[in-house]
């Protein structure tokens, strides 16, 4: 191996730009040279590529975002896209590739694999934290860091007020960001998709409130849940109550990366080297019980789940 390939793709998250000095400075000291393709998969099919120096991304480590650029691209879709994609990676040479993102990413490299068979591996990037085969991706604590801080003043005049406030956070399909930050700022219902009866014990609670204390609601995103569907549902139920609604948006997606990131981004860029080095391929890194974990792409693309004790923490404290 002489030249690896790297793009961050799908949403930005905090922690990446830790995870690609990690990947340029472990190279370095194994004489290969890394190049960076822009806005994801955009930049593959396009072959817009920059060197990465170790030396130069040392100074970036803390900052959020991507200095690659990202995006979710709609031509890699296609087979015409992928082969575009291919001929950028013959003709630079390219021997192995590393992709930083969600499941987004990692359903494209298993697409690519079908007529590229250069090594790719995967490291797990999304604030959402749904994937499989890491307890935790890269930019999911920085997330629930800013939605707490966010969260905590939003109670302060919840409290003043008296006010029942609807808190809505991202997370897509999980409701990891809502139950993570829902818990630890102490709300009245913490809602996420995975589980459906939280309505109606949100309801069933909010009946009789006297509008005496301030009543906090956070809520995952999502089209069957969200901040809206909620309020309307809670106004049904009591028209007179003084309610608010936040979308903290993405603002979780911005900010420097928490220490948590900032490490688990350079844990997982050396194990991605080291991964190809050991001649594997189609495999993600991820920390699984505080030790580094393959998980083949195969796998991590399956439907991500919110463990036992998680449900039973909202179940205790969220409800
Ligand atoms: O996957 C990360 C995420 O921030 C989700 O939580 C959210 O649903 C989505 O991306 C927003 O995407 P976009 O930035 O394209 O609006």
């Amino acid at each position: 191996i002489k030249h690896i390939g790297v793009f961050t793709s799908g949403g930005d998250s905090p922690g990446m730009n830790a995870a690609l000095y990690a990947i340029t400075k472990f190279a370095e000291v194994n004489d290969i040279k890394v190049s960076g393709f822009r806005k994801g998969y955009e930049g593959l099919i396009d072959g817009d590529l920059v060197p990465l120096k170790s030396h130069e991304l040392q100074k970036i480590t803390q900052k959020g975002g991507t200095i690659l650029k990202t995006a979710r691209s709609k031509r890699f879709l296609e087979l015409e896209g992928r082969k575009k994609a291919l001929q950028t990676l013959k003709a630079n040479n390219i021997d192995a590739l590393i992709a930083i993102g969600g499941d987004g990413t990692f359903k494209g490299l298993l697409a690519f694999s079908e007529i590229c068979d250069i090594p790719f591996i995967g490291i797990p990037g999304t604030i959402d934290n749904d994937i499989s085969g890491t307890d935790y991706t890269l930019g999911f604590d920085s997330a629930v860091n800013t939605a707490i801080e966010n969260i905590d003043k939003i109670k302060d005049t919840a409290e003043s007020h008296n006010r029942v406030f609807i808190v809505e956070v991202m997370g897509r399909d999980s409701g990891y960001i809502a139950i993570h930050s829902g818990l630890v700022v102490g709300a009245d219902a913490v809602l996420i998709p995975e589980s459906g009866k939280d309505f109606i014990y949100l309801l069933s609670k909010i009946k009789d409130y006297e509008s005496e204390d301030a009543f906090l609601v956070v809520v995952s995103e999502g089209d069957e849940i969200g901040a809206e569907l909620v309020a309307s549902k809670v106004k049904e139920i009591n028209p007179s109550l003084d309610l608010r609604i936040t979308k903290l948006g993405h603002v979780q997606r911005g900010g420097n990366p928490s220490a948590l990131d900032r490490m688990l981004g350079i844990r997982l860029g050396v194990a991605a080297v080291k991964t190809i080095l050991q001649g594997k391929k189609n495999e993600m890194v991820g920390i699984l019980n505080n030790q580094l974990h393959l998980t083949s792409f195969k796998e991590v693309v399956k439907q991500h789940q919110v463990n036992d004790e998680l449900m039973e923490l909202l179940e205790l404290f969220g409800k």
